[in-house]
């Protein structure tokens, strides 16, 4: 059983899909071990509690990046976790903390990567004019939004999309996604190969 470690900053949606499949059993080989938001008020946080999961709040204000990490690594470590997964987590990490957990970060990023890095993904391919948009689970490394691709889901733009809308769209295919990748890392029979993430 491969234990997870989530990190959120908010509303918690990528989580409490994960968290559900796992309970209901469609993604198997793993449980989440603890739950961590550098916001004490977090609805990820509240939806974590009321799942029975551990649940901890690390402020990150008024405190150094690699001071407020140290502390994020020690709990994750307290807890067993071997993967951990951003859902929603509005912090860079820092290099140690991506050492420390070298090839074991795994994030959901909505835009088809590498295309649309950084905030606001999905009102970025609007304004490029994209017709083809998605999400992307991926290792995290030292780069932003950058690691080794695990899984893409394409989400068609339509011609009256707002950037609500959109990001709706992409959001739903997110929580399908995020977990059929979490399968992908935690099943063992994927490899990466260069940067192709590659079965067998
Ligand atoms: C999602 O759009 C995810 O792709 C991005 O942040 C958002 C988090 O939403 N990294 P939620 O907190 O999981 O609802």
């Amino acid at each position: 059983m491969k234990r997870l470690g989530v990190l959120l900053s908010g509303r918690g949606s990528n989580f409490v899909a994960i968290a559900d499949n796992i309970a209901q059993g469609r993604l198997t080989g793993c449980e989440i071990a603890v739950v961590i938001s550098n916001k004490a008020d977090a609805a990820g946080l509240t939806a974590a509690r009321a799942r029975g999961l551990k649940a901890v709040a690390i402020e990150a204000r008024g405190r150094q990046r690699a001071e407020h990490d140290a502390e994020i690594i020690a709990t994750l470590k307290e807890h067993g976790v071997e993967l951990v997964i951003l859902a929603g987590y509005m912090r860079l990490l820092s290099p140690e903390f991506v050492a420390v957990f070298r090839d074991r970060i795994l994030n959901i990023h909505p835009s088809l990567l590498p295309a649309f890095p950084g905030l606001d993904a999905q009102e970025q391919a609007l304004n490029y004019g994209v017709q083809v948009a998605g999400c992307t689970v991926h290792f995290v490394d030292a780069e932003l939004d950058h690691g080794v691709i695990v899984l893409q889901k394409a989400v068609a733009v339509h011609e009256n999309d707002d950037a609500h809308a959109l990001a709706e769209r992409i959001l739903e295919q997110e929580h399908v996604a995020y977990s059929e990748g979490i399968a992908r890392v935690v099943s063992g029979e994927y490899r990466v190969v260069g940067r192709r993430y590659v079965k067998g």
